[in-house]
């Protein structure tokens, strides 16, 4: 399975909705590989074009100084992935040596195929969307007085753009994007109305150069026109697993890529053509919604209304933040993103997970000396099947619900077998309840690990429970034959007992 994220533009840091982004790649990627699915997840940076070229000019005042620039910003979402164990397996950067190369090979397919073109472009240039509009894709707004003109889409501004470039023959892929729409490549299914709608009324050719752009890869044979940043950022989709040089792309093709809703276009109309041409299998598409602001916009550096997630993860934590996203967000939906609701899901972690976690072990120690034994069955109160399945379907806020209902619950077991009154009177009773009690807190945190991956690793290594049997089985939990912890033996005593080690606090709490 190959997953990919978009590549973020480096005009700026990055925000809370690239953290997203990343977060649901990664849950996406590590659930498929507990359940076995060999994975190879890429993710990073888009680095050419005029918004690029703008911001740097902008900090350095010096055209010499936008690799700098770029290497700079390129480098913290770098430190994002990394800072939210983002399990990625290449990190693809668009001024790369191997990407640019790739991108002169597409360009040279397109030439060899004769689907390139000379034309002039009249309309309207959006630098926010790095996209092109025609007059009827914009409309003049008002603001303070003044009438600028924007795009009916985005709401993004446009300026006036008159260019010679070079076209797509875009047009010519109509029929075949429509028979691919029928076998429902984009998730959610009803994002893909719009798409058919554009490419069954108004398929026109694609301009794909650019004069006025310098930061660019230059069209070959035409030095004086860069290759448009779209086709170019697109491309990173088969840099990033050694097409064409490496023969081994051939094995992880196709992709399923993960974006948000506001890049569905290029991804649905001008990417799958660009396959097409490449005489390429399509991928499959997983739109996400917007981290949007307290008063409903979406973040976005040009809205000036950003959060920093580097700043989110030293208050809340890396757990917090990925619990929360996670679990709030309807998957596909819009979400709001504040300190008060971050505040919530850290302590739904702490008091109702890590304290379950924490007080079991605590009484272990206590009372057993930190000796326990417990075997693994696959009866199992934990609604495993459901979760698993929830997350299958990107449903991760249900399954995680599902999840912390079976903590509730085994918070409540745990309260009403008073476990410090049982011990005086019946010490292999409460041992055997503890035994339940345990063996089912690893069930739910193995199926917290593609959420919570730090936490979850904290809380087996304080079960005791062994790495090799953290991946799914089926309905259940891994156990092969060779696992000791399968099967249900109720005399706890007639096996060796492990030490566990000293609990910890999982989650701090604010
Ligand atoms: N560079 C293009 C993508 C090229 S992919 C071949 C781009 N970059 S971006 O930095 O603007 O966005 C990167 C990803 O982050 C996109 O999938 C975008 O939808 C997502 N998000 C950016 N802001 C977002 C929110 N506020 N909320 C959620 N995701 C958003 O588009």
């Amino acid at each position: 399975m190959y997953l990919t994220t978009a590549i973020a533009y480096v005009n700026g840091k990055p925000h809370v909705g690239h953290a997203y982004e990343l977060i649901v790649a990664d849950a996406i990627a590590r659930h498929h590989r507990l359940k076995g699915d060999a994975v190879f997840l890429s993710t990073g940076t888009d680095e050419h074009g005029l918004k690029i070229q703008k911001a740097a000019r902008a900090l350095t005042g010096n055209d010499d100084l936008t690799q700098l620039f770029v290497d700079s910003n390129a480098l913290r979402f770098v430190e994002l992935a990394e800072l939210l164990n983002v399990s990625y397996d290449k990190f693809i950067r668009t001024t790369s040596k191997e990407h640019k190369n790739a991108v002169r090979k597409v360009w040279g397919i397109f030439q060899e195929k004769g689907l390139l073109y000379t034309s002039e472009y009249r309309g309207w240039y959006s630098v926010t969307d790095e996209c092109l509009y025609t007059d009827e894709e914009v409309y003049d707004n008002t603001v303070s007085g003044f009438i600028i003109k924007c795009a009916k889409a985005t709401q993004s501004v446009v300026e006036p753009y008159t260019e010679k470039n070079t076209f797509f023959k875009l047009s010519a892929f109509k029929d075949q994007l429509l028979e691919w729409y029928k076998t429902n490549p984009i998730f959610p299914e009803n994002r893909a109305n719009e798409i058919i709608n554009i490419v069954s009324n108004d398929l026109r050719d694609l301009s794909v150069s650019r004069a006025n752009v310098k930061w660019g890869i230059p069209v070959p044979d035409d030095e004086s026109q860069t290759i448009y940043v779209w086709i170019d950022a697109l491309t990173n989709y088969l840099t990033a697993i050694g097409w064409p040089d490496n023969p081994d792309w051939v094995n992880k093709w196709p992709a399923i890529h993960v974006i948000g809703k506001d890049i569905l276009k290029f991804h649905s109309i001008y990417w799958p053509a660009i396959l097409l041409a490449l005489g390429l299998p399509l991928p499959k598409i997983v739109t996400h919604g917007w981290i949007l602001d307290d008063s409903g916009r979406k973040q976005a550096k040009s809205e000036g209304n950003v959060v920093d997630p580097f700043e989110i993860v030293e208050t809340f934590g890396i757990d917090a933040l990925r619990f929360h996203l996670l679990s709030n967000i309807s998957f596909g939906e819009d979400g709001c993103f504040g300190n008060e609701s971050l505040t919530v899901s850290l302590n739904t972690l702490a008091n109702n997970y890590g304290n379950l976690v924490n007080r079991i072990l605590t009484f272990i120690h206590k009372n057993f000396n930190g000796y326990i034994s417990y075997r693994l069955d696959k009866q199992t109160e934990v609604k495993y099947k459901e979760i698993i399945q929830a997350f299958d379907e990107y449903n991760f806020n249900q399954g995680i619900s599902l999840a912390f209902e079976s903590i509730a619950r085994l918070n409540a077991k745990f309260q009403n077998a008073e476990p410090w009154n049982l011990i005086k009177t019946d010490r292999l009773g409460c041992l055997l309840y503890l035994q339940d009690i345990l063996s089912e807190i690893i069930r739910v945190t193995i199926t917290l690990q593609c959420i919570i991956p730090n936490a979850t690793s904290k809380i087996l290594d304080l079960l005791g429970y062994p790495e090799k049997y953290r991946q799914y089985d089926g309905d259940s939990i891994q156990m092969d034959d060779n696992n000791p912890y399968k099967g249900w033996e109720r005399n706890a005593f007639e096996r060796e007992l492990s030490k566990l080690p000293k609990p910890q606090i999982v989650f701090r709490k604010i």
